[in-house]
């Protein structure tokens, strides 16, 4: 490193929450981070990024229930399609770890015994509604009914989206349980609180003393004017999470862990890497901790954040940095327009690095909202990396190869060109530092521009028609290569995958900032290969298109069954004599299987009662044989045998569905395996 000492630094990203895909939304910031990490690493600093799956929680256990899995089952499965869609898009964590894990418990307890021992948690009983059926507590947003003020029917706890009105749950007419559609009924439980009013002049302070953005500080201060109140830190069981230090069925709330997550992470990373762990979170340290974030959850971590760490004597981050949301086409992403757009699908049809720069070339320090514009997309990239940079290597190293031999000039011919070019490296990387991505790549731009106009007007091509001015030609576009890998050092935070390519291109050992200032001379090349190719427009519709098609796929798989088709009329009438003969019976499936060369059906062990069958069913595509089996069903007993390819089919278990989904019919508990169903 030439001027500046090695700086220690720790860099997070939000954690992704462990029941759904990464999107277009999600990938601003993890590609926001990433390029600023990758300059730091480029800079020399000792720079580490962490990240984790956010793996707790009511939402994730609910949905992994109405997957038939376990919640450890469901995240490690979304932690694995996560970390593959980073990858697609170059995010390069030092380490992805999980909530849910022994780091993460031993830093949760830590921290929250610190806060107690210091008399900075509360403990009172609160009242809640609660699903009788579930047996469970219900967050404002699993509550349902008849807004109380319009009378409007089918509205969340919370408010009506017909009226406007807010209220308290209670308020509602006729209230649902959204999970189980039972009448919920009020109930007591003691609640955990971090007394968060305590630390009110300490976070007053925090905010102002630069750790968060202009904008960030003001709408901070908006919320001190009308006070804080003590934040609700428990849930009641049945809860995904850690259960709480001596209380019994209390467990952590899934946001008092998740930001804990960062540390646990971090942990896992020292400890396979021999990093020293204190030295970047103890309360006097001189390492730079970074969480990058959107704006939506700036509360939690410039407010209750800092004051959880600083209570439990750690120290809080060097600065929080917010960023805005992804809009499409000037409007938030959309389902039914085919703009909410999952990562996977973007890399099944666009270079992952296009959107990269993109985002760069629109990004700035601030927390406006950033429109990805799909035909300034194509335009931008098309113009920027493939007509500007790219070009520039393409033009010169054919008469490197003919004229060269494959290498470069021994001197070069445009010194003072070539030196305001590794200058323009300290003012790029100001911007880089201070998150002005804009601002560094209009900058590069401009040098690729400079770069282009300088090989233009002297033209090359038209010297090697020229008999004896081969040395000119060669020393031209050795300044070209030369000029192409300065911007290629500038680049490469926001387009790895490319400078990697270009860095084999140039045979460099790095494209580390400071390796720019040595020339290349008598300097070997490679055979040039195209660097990248152009954004093509089809693809693009292609992509709009197939993100159309996840949402029918989401559909099939989460929307409640409906009503009669009207594409699927009532069977003709038939006598009550007629019913009476089909014995219907409650099943308990004491086996499931897949069966070989079948890709519809599951082969079912059922019992009933002292009897068993054994049935095959067309609902492989909606159930895991391991999630059916001791589940309870209805099967009709009396079924003729039906010799079918696979086996014999003795009887047949009830299920709705058509090729929106499949649901197997389940009785309420209670039932017996052998009753019959009437
Ligand atoms: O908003 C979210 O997606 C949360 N899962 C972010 C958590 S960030 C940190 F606190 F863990
Ligand atoms: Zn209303």
């Amino acid at each position: 490193m030439s001027n500046t000492a090695q700086r220690k630094i720790l860099v997070t990203s939000a954690l992704p929450y462990a029941n759904g895909a990464i999107h277009l939304g999600h990938l601003l910031e993890y590609i926001q981070t990433d390029i600023w990490v990758r300059f730091q690493k480029s800079r020399g600093h000792a720079c580490h990024y962490v990240c984790a799956d956010d793996a707790h929680g009511t939402a994730i256990m609910l949905r992994a229930e109405q997957e038939g899995i376990t919640s450890e089952a469901l995240i490690d499965r979304v932690s694995r399609d996560h970390q593959a869609d980073f990858a697609r898009f170059g995010v390069g964590f030092d380490n992805y770890h999980s909530t849910h894990s022994e780091e993460n418990r031993y830093f949760s307890e830590l921290i929250y015994t610190r806060l107690r021992d210091k008399g900075h948690i509360a403990t009172r009983d609160i009242e809640q509604m609660y699903d009788p059926e579930k047996g469970l507590f219900l967050a404002d947003r699993f509550i349902k009914g008849t807004c109380p003020k319009c009378r409007t029917e089918d509205q969340y706890g919370d408010n009506c989206e017909a009226c406007g009105a807010t209220y308290t749950p209670a308020e509602l007419i006729d209230p649902v349980s959204a999970i189980s559609g039972a009448t919920p009924e009020v109930r007591g439980s003691t609640h955990y609180f971090f007394k968060l009013p305590e630390f009110a002049d300490f976070m007053h302070d925090w905010i102002n003393d630069g750790h968060v953005q202009p904008q960030i500080r003001n709408k901070l201060l908006e919320w001190f004017e009308s006070g804080f109140n003590e934040w609700d830190i428990s849930r009641d069981a049945p809860y995904f999470g850690f259960e709480i230090p001596d209380a019994p069925g209390k467990y952590f709330y899934v946001w008092l862990d998740a930001p804990i997550g960062y540390l646990a992470s971090f942990k896992n990373l020292c400890e396979r890497e021999g990093i020293d762990f204190d030295a970047y979170w103890h309360r006097d340290s001189e390492a730079e901790v970074y969480h990058f974030i959107g704006k939506d959850i700036v509360y939690f971590h410039a407010l209750f954040w800092p004051a959880m760490l600083h209570g439990a004597e750690l120290r809080t981050p060097t600065a929080v940095n917010c960023h805005g949301f992804v809009t499409v086409n000037g409007a938030k992403m959309s389902k039914s327009r085919g703009t909410f757009i999952k990562a996977a699908t973007y890399a099944e049809h666009l270079n992952p690095e296009y959107l990269r720069y993109y985002f760069a070339a629109k990004l700035t320090a601030g927390v406006d909202d950033l429109d990805l514009n799909l035909e300034d997309f194509a335009q931008r990239v098309n113009s920027d990396l493939v007509g500007k940079v790219v070009n520039i290597a393409s033009r010169c190293a054919g008469f490197i190869k003919k004229l060269g031999g494959g290498k470069l000039s021994a001197h070069c011919a445009e010194p003072q060109r070539l030196a305001r070019f590794i200058a323009a490296g300290d003012e790029i990387a100001e911007s880089y530092e201070t998150r002005e991505f804009g601002r560094a790549m209009r900058r590069i731009m401009e040098l690729a521009d400079e770069a282009n106009t300088y090989i233009a007007e002297a033209e090359p091509w038209v010297l090697a028609k020229q008999e004896g001015r081969e040395q000119e030609v060669l020393d031209i576009c050795s300044v070209g290569i030369n000029l192409f890998r300065q911007l290629m050092v500038y680049l490469a935070p926001v387009v790895p995958s490319m400078a990697e390519d270009a860095r084999r291109f140039m045979k460099l050992d790095t494209l580390a900032w400071d390796s720019r200032q040595a020339l290349l001379l008598d300097h070997e090349i490679a055979k040039f290969k195209p660097l990248m190719t152009r954004v093509e427009t089809d693809r693009i519709d292609a992509m709009i298109e197939a993100s159309k098609e996840d949402l029918v796929e989401e559909r099939k798989l989460k929307e409640a069954p409906r009503g009669p088709l009207t594409d699927d009329p009532i069977a003709p009438e038939i006598a009550f004599d007629d019913f009476a003969k089909v014995d219907l019976r409650i099943a308990r499936i004491a086996k499931a299987e897949y069966v070989e060369g079948a890709d519809k059906l599951l082969r079912l062990t059922l019992d009933i009662g002292g009897e068993t069958r054994h049935v095959f069913a067309g609902i492989r595509s909606a159930y895991a044989p391991e999630a059916l089996e001791g589940r309870l069903t209805v099967m009709v007993a009396n079924l003729a045998p039906r010799k079918m390819r696979f086996g014999v089919s003795e009887g047949m278990v009830l299920a709705a569905g058509d090729d929106d989904g499949i649901y197997l019919l389940e009785p309420h508990s209670g039932a017996q395996p052998g009753q019959r169903v009437r």
